[in-house]
Formats: C-alpha cells, structure tokens, sequence
C-alpha cells in the first residue's frame, strides 16, 4: 500500500507534494519521492525512510510558477526500499507513480529488455514509464502510448505519469487501487485518499477502475473501456480525522473491512490458476529441509498454529510451533533439515528477533513473513514473504493475521509443490478455494448489523470460552485474543474437545460460548462438544453455516465450501464482534490499555 499525490498549477509544488504525502504516510513510509516540471525543467528529489528525510533533502528546491507534479510515499512489495527502488520511477524523459501491483510486470519487463531497455530498479512500477515510453517513441502521441500502456498492465493500479513530451500534462489510470482528482477552478490535484486535498480542493471525484485520462489546461479529459465520459464532481468532506479512516469510526474497524482486497494482493503473482509462485524463495530453497519449526508472539502465534495442520496435512512436511519468549529459554535442540520461519507483522517484535538469531547461530536456514519490509526480522532472516497487508494501525492485529495465514496457506501449497508431496488435484481444489477468499471476507451491512445487536448481550458474565477444533482452534485463540485485547473482558480460545477434561466445571448460564462450528471440519464432532456445554445451561452463541437448535444466539455464515474459506469468514464474525463489544462498552478500540502495536522489549 503506498500513496500517490499530484498537482498541476501555478502554487509552490514542493510544498502540496510533501503536506500531501505527509497524510498519506500511514500507507507507507520505507522511502519517498517527488518529481516536477516547471517550463523545461525537470526536478526529481527520493529519500530512502520517513518523510523528513525528504523534505530535508529538497529544502532548498523550490517550484513556485506554472508546473506539473507527482509524489509518492512507498511501503515496498517488489524489491527493497531503497532510493532506487523509491518512486518515481524514471524512462528517459518521463516520471511515474504508482500504487497497486502489475500482475504482469515480469513478462513486460522480458520484453522490454529484449527491446534494450535498461531497468534501474527491482520494481514493478518500472516497466510503466517504459512501456510509455516505448510507445511514444514508436510515434505515437503521448496521449495514444498512455493509452497502449494502460491496455497492457495487468493488475491493481493508481498510477500517475509525467513526460517531457507534454510538459503541461498530467497522465492517469486507476484499477482496484484507489485514486481521486481533486478541484480549485483551473487546479487539480491526485491523491490516493481526501487528507492530502482537504483545504486545498473543494470538489471531488472519485476514479472507477477501469478508468484513465489526462489533465490539462486545468480540464480532466476522463475516459474508460467506451472512450470519453462525462463526470460529475462532489463536494469535498473537510474533517481530516475522520477522512483518514475513510468513513470509518475507528481503525481497526476499517482494516477488519480491508481484508478482503487486501487479501487480493496477497495473492496477486502469487496464485495463478494451477501453480503458486513465490519469487522470494530460489528454485533449490526446500532442499535437504524436512521439517519446519515456526516461531512467533501473540496473533502471529496463531497464526503459526493454523499453518502447523496446513503444512502436516497438505505438503507432508513436519512443522511444530512455538511462542518465541518460550522457545528462547528452552535449550531448544535443533537440526539443520529444519526451516525456521518466523513469523511478525511489524518485525519488531524482540522475542520473536531473538528467536531467529539463535536459529541462525545453530546454522538453520531461516524464513520470515512479515508485514514490513527492512524490518529487523526481515533483515536477519535468509529471505522474506511480505504479507502486504498495508500498515494496520489498529492495535488489535485483524488484516495482519488475515494475510499471515493467507501466505502460510499458500507455503504450504507451495512446498507440497516442489516436494511433490501434494497431488495436482487437490493443488487445484486449494488454489480454487483460495481465489474465493475475498469474497468470503466482504463485510455485509447485515452481518455488521447482527453483530452489533448481540453484542449487547455479552457485556458481562464471568467469561468467554471460544471453541473450535483442528484449524479452527487456534481461530478460537485468536478469537478469544481479540475480545480481551479491546474489551478488557475475560476471554481463553480452547479445543472444543478438551472442554469436558476441565473446563467444563466453570460452564453456567454466565459462561458465554463462542463456538466456532465449521460444516467442512468435524461437525458432528464439535456439535456434541457443544451439546455437552449446552446441558450445562452454559449461553452458546453458534457460528455455523448450519443451524443448531440448542443456539442461543446464532450467526449463519455463508460460505461452506471449504475449510480455509470457512476459517475466513468465521475470523471476520469473530473480529466484529470484539469490536461492536469493544465499543459498547466505551473503550478505546483503535488503542486498548496497556497494549503496544510493536513490543521491541523482551
Ligand atoms: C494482537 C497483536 C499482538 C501481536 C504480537 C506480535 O492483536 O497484535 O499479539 O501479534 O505482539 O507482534 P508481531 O506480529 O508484530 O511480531
């Protein structure tokens, strides 16, 4: 997820390039940059980390006057966030932005270099600018190759482009990425979210994907598969705060409604139709690996669970988990057939760092799964998957987990892949269940609604038992995790199986069960273990996509066709729930007590 800000007109440019990217920094902040065109001239600043660094760099540029500008802030998917790597990307004459993924960039870029071109950077965006300008040199008008270009990216993308060609034109194209134009009579202005225009532009238009165009002599030439439209602006909303979240009253609620487009660029080069591909992992990675041991705190941890039934029972590979703060004290023996993948959203995280190193001091080859780029635990680790989650600043992890387990499905695939240990089949059934997902992740305003009217139900009692079975246990952790993160009330995920040996003593009409009832994974199984709760007067509330009479409460999922599509949708239920709870009971949902997003103490 990165941020893109543009502007044509007469102000001081620098200056609504750096305000605008400071809004957009929550989207990402490995590297920025900015580029403009004043007259003849053609100025490109980067700076490697936060946005200072930038306008540190650039305080003596100025670029008042007539000009054409576009700006980004990076949060890394293709290569590292360095200044090379750092937008915008430079062809020969011409400047690009963008935020999304190209699907397609390695095959583009193939070309192209078989055409002579020289890439500079690791990155996707690249191979915009060049096929642009591939384009218009073949003599075509800059217009006509921005339009060749568009027709060739496959992809998310929000993209802008500057050429020396058209020195008083802005280019720009948006797909599944967002992107808006902002008005002040002859000025316009791009930006990936309202912040960076507010108090600047006071009309509106949100792009549609598919759509694309140009800007110039202050008018927006807007066009889609049809060829030019018309388009009707609004009026700009003035409240930052309440902008950033984008309609939403708390972060956290926002990331829980992300997950499924998120989820999509988890995938996105990732899953193809028959096959996953994993360009962080060379050909001979898995050699003389036979088992994996995975390490990680909190909502990671549970994650690792989940991953442990995945890569036992799909690519036959051993896999154990283990709480880093624990595994660091054990004298753990270990072996060099053994990966060691760690697992963090932030990277931060210094049990889980410290893990690793004694990992690497043992001589074991190591992988992490990390939400941030250059992270300390991406920096040690021998290489990284990022989960591309974007930056999620609710401290309640949601969209983190949701991506964690989403790449450790697909490693699981992946290694039952190379070892051969996974039949072509099920790859198949696995792939398809996976391009279901984001569907089963929508947030309905049904289903927001439910939960927000049973919410009220459990505002008290003398505690919360979420129980599932198999994969759906350490759902049930993660479940129980959450609400006591932002609801301060008591919660334990358990194995709905363990129940009747201990925990059952505490079962009464004031003991809430949130039991996680799966119709792909041991139903009958976990029915009875509910039944046995039930006779106990203990209140069930059932998440199931099959009706169960002995509910008290029951939310009916939708999805049933697949045990991982299932876990998904059941994660969304039980994340909602925290939350309506959480904001019922007046706390701070985005910054619970006592908690810290990234715990960099022991
Ligand atoms: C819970 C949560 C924490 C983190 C844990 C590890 O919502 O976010 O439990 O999962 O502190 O953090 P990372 O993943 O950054 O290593």
């Amino acid at each position: 997820m990165c941020g893109i800000v543009g502007y044509i007109g007469p102000k001081e440019k620098k200056e609504i390039l750096l305000d605008g990217l400071q809004e957009l920094e929550y989207r990402g902040y490995d590297s920025a940059g900015i580029a403009v065109i004043q007259g003849e001239k053609l100025n490109n600043f980067k700076a490697v980390g936060k946005l200072k660094n930038l306008r540190e760099k650039t305080k003596n540029y100025t670029s008042k006057g007539f000009g054409i500008s576009i700006g980004h802030t990076r949060w890394a998917t293709h290569g590292k966030p360095t200044e090379l790597n750092a937008h915008p990307h430079l062809g020969a004459y011409s400047y690009v932005v963008h935020n999304g993924i190209i699907e397609n960039y390695q095959e583009l870029k193939k070309e192209l270099q078989q055409e002579g071109v020289t890439f500079l950077s690791q990155t996707d965006t690249e191979t915009i600018v060049h096929l642009f300008e591939k384009y218009h040199n073949e003599g075509f008008a800059p217009f006509e190759a921005f339009q060749k270009m568009v027709e060739r990216l496959e992809g998310a993308y929000a993209t802008l482009l500057i050429t020396e060609a058209a020195p008083d034109t802005i280019f720009f194209a948006k797909n599944g990425s967002p992107m808006l134009i902002g008005f002040d009579g002859e000025e316009v202005y791009f930006a990936s979210s309202d912040t960076p225009i507010i108090g600047r532009a006071n009309e509106v238009y949100y792009l549609e994907d598919g759509e694309y165009g140009y800007v110039q002599n202050g008018k927006v030439h807007l066009f889609d598969g049809n060829g030019e439209k018309a388009f009707q602006t609004q009026p700009l909303i003035a409240d930052k705060a309440m902008a950033q979240k984008e309609g939403y009253r708390f972060f956290m609620e926002k990331e829980i409604y992300e997950q499924s487009r998120v989820m999509g660029e988890t995938m996105m080069g990732r899953v193809l139709e028959e096959e996953i591909v994993l360009d962080e992992l060379n050909a001979d990675f898995f050699e003389g690996i036979n088992a994996i041991k995975i390490c990680a705190c909190g909502t990671s941890y549970h994650s690792a669970l989940t991953a442990a039934y995945l890569f036992e029972r799909l690519a036959k590979i051993r896999c154990d988990v283990e709480i880093a703060s624990e595994f660091r004290y054990k004298d753990p023996l270990l072996s060099n057939d053994t990966l060691f993948v760690t697992i963090s959203q932030s990277g931060e995280t210094a049990d889980t760092l410290e893990a690793l190193k004694m990992a690497k001091r043992a001589g074991l080859k190591s992988l992490s799964i990390c939400n941030v780029d250059n992270s300390s635990i991406v920096r040690e680790s021998d290489t990284a998957i990022l989960t591309r989650a974007g930056i999620e600043k609710g401290v309640a992890s949601t969209k983190a987990f949701a991506t964690q387990t989403m790449v450790l499905w697909m490693l699981a695939l992946y290694v039952g892949q190379v070892k051969q240990t996974l039949p072509q089949e099920l790859l198949k059934e696995e792939i398809d269940a996976m391009l279901r997902t984001p569907k089963a992740l929508v947030v309905t305003d049904e289903l927001h609604a439910k939960l927000h009217r049973l919410s009220k139900r459990y505002l008290h009692g003398h505690g919360f038992f979420f129980i599932g079975r198999d994969i759906f246990y350490p759902l049930a952790l993660e479940g129980a995790l959450k609400l006591k993160e932002i609801s301060y009330l008591h919660a334990e995920g358990y194995p709905a199986g363990e129940m009747k040996h201990g925990p059952i003593a505490l079962a009464d009409a004031e003991l809430f069960t949130i039991a996680l009832m799966p119709k792909t994974m041991h139903y009958d199984k976990i029915k009875s273990n509910v039944e046995e709760l039930s006779a106990r007067d203990a209140t069930i509330c059932a998440i199931s996509p099959l009706p169960f009479d002995l509910a008290d409460d029951f939310v009916q999922t939708q999805y049933s066709s697949h045990p991982m599509v299932e876990f998904f949708e059941m994660m969304v239920v039980t994340q909602l729930l925290a939350l309506e709870i959480s904001v019922r009971l007046g706390n701070d949902v985005d910054m619970p007590r006592n908690l810290a997003k990234s715990v960099t103490v022991e």
